[in-house]
């Protein structure tokens, strides 16, 4: 029997057509989630997406919004409440990188990558607990809904030429905390993944080649780069009520880069 605690529930992934989003709808798929796959750009993917969770005896859909757009967003929840009557998981995945020196960096670049990151969160956490709160504790779950945001390694470990990515990050940690205690009341569980370094097109020129990989992989005490899997498998079970007392937490999946490698050897 496949492990299905997700059975019937309504689940939406943000940026969901590619790398990690698109790890985490097919994990969730096969857990047993109904999954809309959201994505802004690239519709042929999104589309992939929903076929392959769908061929794999899944119920998917794919919606197209702007996280950072609010119209957008309000637009897709709709959708997704008229398709399935509500939301029980939501995974704040989109996230995008506009890399400078700090000197270089453009308004545009800081703009836009608080923009997604963290304005994206708060936009579709705001349209979820709405529900979620209307929904209640219902029969499918333990708790009334689940919010989790994809953060990053970054919302500890401080990262020169990405000022505006590592901030968005830690201010997730702020956003995740803080969000996680006002909604713990309404049995609404919110939780961060911090996912270390996984091969994905966000970071392909870190691990494309073979001497960019020896030098990533210096950097991570387990000695691989990670896979989609690995964070789609950890989305489910924080979704899962085998998760229910895990509350205001970033669970970090990272084969050990936040454990300070360098001192392995010195200090
Ligand atoms: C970034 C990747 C990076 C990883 C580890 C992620 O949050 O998006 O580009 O490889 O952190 O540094």
């Amino acid at each position: 029997m496949p492990y299905q605690p997700l059975t019937g529930q309504r689940a939406l992934v943000t940026g969901a057509n590619s790398g990690i989003g698109e790890g985490v709808a097919k994990c969730l798929g096969a857990a047993g989630a109904k999954v809309v796959v959201n994505y802004v750009t690239a519709t042929d993917a999104a589309e992939a997406v929903v076929k392959e969770i769908v061929t794999n005896g899944g119920q998917a859909i794919a919606i197209k919004a702007d996280v950072s757009k609010e119209a957008e967003v309000e637009a897709m929840f709709q959708q997704m409440f008229k398709e399935w009557g509500g939301i029980d998981i939501l995974v704040n995945n989109a996230g995008l990188q506009r890399d400078a020196a700090f000197t270089e960096m453009t308004l545009e670049q800081w703009n836009f990558v608080l923009a997604v990151n963290l304005t994206g969160n708060f936009l579709c956490a705001r349209a979820a607990a709405r529900q979620m709160i209307k929904q209640g504790v219902t029969k499918i779950s333990k708790a009334a809904g689940k919010i989790i945001c994809m953060s990053s390694v970054h919302e500890l470990i401080p990262w020169s030429g990405h000022v505006n990515y590592a901030s968005s990050k830690g201010g997730m940690r702020m956003f995740m905390q803080s969000l996680a205690q006002e909604l713990a009341p309404f049995k609404i569980r919110v939780n961060s993944i911090g996912p270390g370094a996984i091969a994905t097109p966000i970071n392909r020129p870190a691990w494309e080649t073979p001497e960019a990989l020896a030098s990533l992989c210096k950097l991570i005490p387990y000695g691989r780069v990670g896979v989609p899997d690995d964070i789609g498998k950890v989305t489910v079970f924080l979704a899962s009520d085998d998760a229910d007392y895990i509350q205001g937490q970033t669970i970090m999946v990272d084969g050990g880069m936040t454990l300070f490698p360098e001192f392995a050897h010195g200090g």
